[in-house]
C-alpha cells in the first residue's frame, strides 16, 4: 500500500513488543517472569481514583479548554514552584495525553525539516522516532559506563552545530535508572548558555522515584537565562502509578504553550476531562503514596541488584533513580536482541534488549513487580547466563 513515507521512518516499539509477547505466554498458561514493563505495579491510589469518580458522577463529562482545565494547570504550577523551583503561570502549560504526547506536542511545535535534537545514549526509546516524524535529525552522543551513562559538558559542546536545536535530558534516566547531579546539570546549562539557538526539554517523569539521598534538579532552575530556554516534560505515570490515565504536561515559555496548544487544538485536543479531576487530587492531596511507593521500589532495587551481581560474566552499575537496572552483557558474545530472546524461549524471562535504546552492550530489566518474580526471575538469569558462558 502506498502509506505515508513518514511511516517508514520510524521503528517499531521493541519494548512493546517483548511484553506483548511475554503477555501472550502468560495467557497461555506459561509461567512467565517480566522484567519488561515500564510501569509501576501499584494500583493507583485511592483517593485519586475516588476523585475521578466523584468527577464523573457531577458530570465532567464534556470538552474543557484544550490545554487542560485551569484547575489543574494551577496544581502543575504550585507543583513545579514547590518541588522544582521554577515559576510558571498557569498559561505557560498544557496538560497533555501523557508524558509521550507532550514530548511529540513539543517536537511538533519546535523543529523544522533538519534541526538537529541531541539525544545521549542510551536513550527512550521513543524520542529518536519523535524527532524523526516531525522532520528532525537525531544526533546520537554514546555515553560511558565510567560516566554513570551521563553525557559530559565536552560531549555536548562537541555535539552542538549551528542546526542544534534543542537537547533531551532525561533524569533520573528510562533507561538508565541514572541520576545527574545538581552540579552535573549546571555544567550541561552552562554548555547550552554559550549556544543561544539550543533549547533543552528536560523530560522529568522518575523525579520523585530517587534514592540513597540522590537529589532532583530541574535544569531551568538555576538562572532565568537557561529557564527560557527549558521545556519541563512530566507526567502523572510513574510518581503515581497512573499510567493508563495518560495525563502529562509541558510547561515552557508562553510562545512554546501556545504553538503546542494549537497543535493539540487539532489533534487531540483535551485529554479525558474526568482523569484531569484526578490528577488534580493526586498533586493537591497527601503526597504519602509516593512515598510509600518510592520505599518499595528502593527494596526492589535491592533485591535485584544483588540477584543480578552474584551472576558471573554480568556487570551493573546501582542507578539512583527509576525502576530499571541495565547489566552489560558483552562477555557473553551475544547480540542483545539474541539475548532477551533466547532468555525468553528457554528461561521464561521478558526483558528489553539494549538495542531499543540504542546500545548492543546491554540489557534493561525493571523491578517494578513482586520481590518473589524478581528472586525467580534473577536464578532463572543465572541459570541461562550459566548454560551460555
Ligand atoms: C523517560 C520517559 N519519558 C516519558 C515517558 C512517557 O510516559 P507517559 O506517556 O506514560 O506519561 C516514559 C514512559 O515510559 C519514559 O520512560
Amino acid at each position: 500500500m502506498n502509506l505515508a513515507n513518514r511511516v517508514g521512518l520510524v521503528a517499531p516499539s521493541l519494548t512493546l513488543a517483548i511484553d506483548a509477547k511475554a503477555k501472550s505466554l502468560r495467557a497461555s498458561g506459561v509461567d512467565v517472569c517480566s522484567f519488561a514493563a515500564g510501569e509501576p505495579d501499584f494500583d493507583t491510589p485511592t483517593h485519586i481514583k475516588e476523585a475521578a469518580k466523584l468527577a464523573l458522577d457531577q458530570g465532567k463529562t464534556k470538552y474543557t479548554a484544550a490545554a487542560g482545565i485551569i484547575e489543574l494547570r494551577q496544581a502543575i504550577a504550585a507543583k513545579l514552584l514547590r518541588d522544582n523551583q521554577l515559576t510558571y503561570a498557569p498559561e505557560q502549560i498544557i496538560v497533555t495525553n501523557g508524558g509521550k504526547h507532550s514530548l511529540y506536542n513539543l517536537m511538533m511545535a519546535l523543529l523544522n525539516e533538519g534541526d538537529e535534537v541531541i539525544i545521549p545514549v542510551p536513550f527512550w526509546v521513543s524520542y529518536p522516532e519523535m524527532v524523526k516524524l516531525a522532520q528532525g535529525v537525531p544526533k546520537f552522543v554514546m555515553t560511558s559506563e565510567t560516566n554513570g551513562y551521563k553525557i559530559t559538558p565536552d560531549q555536548l559542546e562537541a555535539a552542538i552545530t549551528p542546526k542544534t536545536k534543542l537537547f533531551v535530558l532525561n533524569s533520573p534516566s528510562n533507561p538508565t535508572g541514572m541520576v545527574y547531579s545538581p552540579a552535573e546539570i549546571k555544567a550541561l546549562a552552562e554548555v547550552l548558555l554559550r549556544h543561544e539557538q539550543v533549547f533543552v526539554v528536560s523530560d522529568e517523569i522518575y523525579e520523585k522515584i530517587i534514592y540513597d539521598g540522590a537529589q532532583h534538579f530541574s535544569i531551568g532552575a538555576f538562572s532565568p537565562e537557561i529557564f527560557a530556554r527549558t521545556i519541563i516534560s512530566s507526567g502523572f505515570a510513574k510518581a503515581y502509578s497512573m499510567t493508563g490515565w495518560r495525563v502529562g504536561y509541558l510547561a515552557a515559555v508562553p510562545e512554546i504553550i501556545k504553538a503546542a496548544t494549537l497543535i493539540q487544538g487539532h489533534s487531540t485536543s483535551n485529554i479525558c476531562t474526568f482523569a484531569q479531576y484526578g490528577a488534580i487530587a493526586a498533586l493537591n492531596d497527601s503526597q504519602d503514596c509516593v512515598e510509600e511507593m518510592r520505599l518499595s521500589f528502593a527494596t526492589k532495587r535491592e533485591v535485584m541488584y544483588q540477584g543480578l551481581a552474584q551472576i558471573p560474566n554480568l556487570t551493573c552499575l546501582k542507578p539512583d533513580g527509576a525502576f530499571y537496572l541495565l547489566p552489560n552483557i558483552t562477555k557473553l558474545g551475544l547480540t542483545s536482541m539474541e539475548f532477551a530472546e533466547r532468555l525468553l524461549e528457554q528461561q521464561q524471562v521478558a526483558i528489553i534488549p539494549g538495542i531499543a535504546f540504542g546500545v548492543d552492550s546491554n540489557v534493561r530489566l525493571s523491578y517494578a513487580t513482586d520481590i518473589e518474580t524478581i528472586k525467580k526471575g534473577c536464578d532463572r538469569i543465572s541459570k541461562f547466563v550459566q548454560s551460555i558462558s
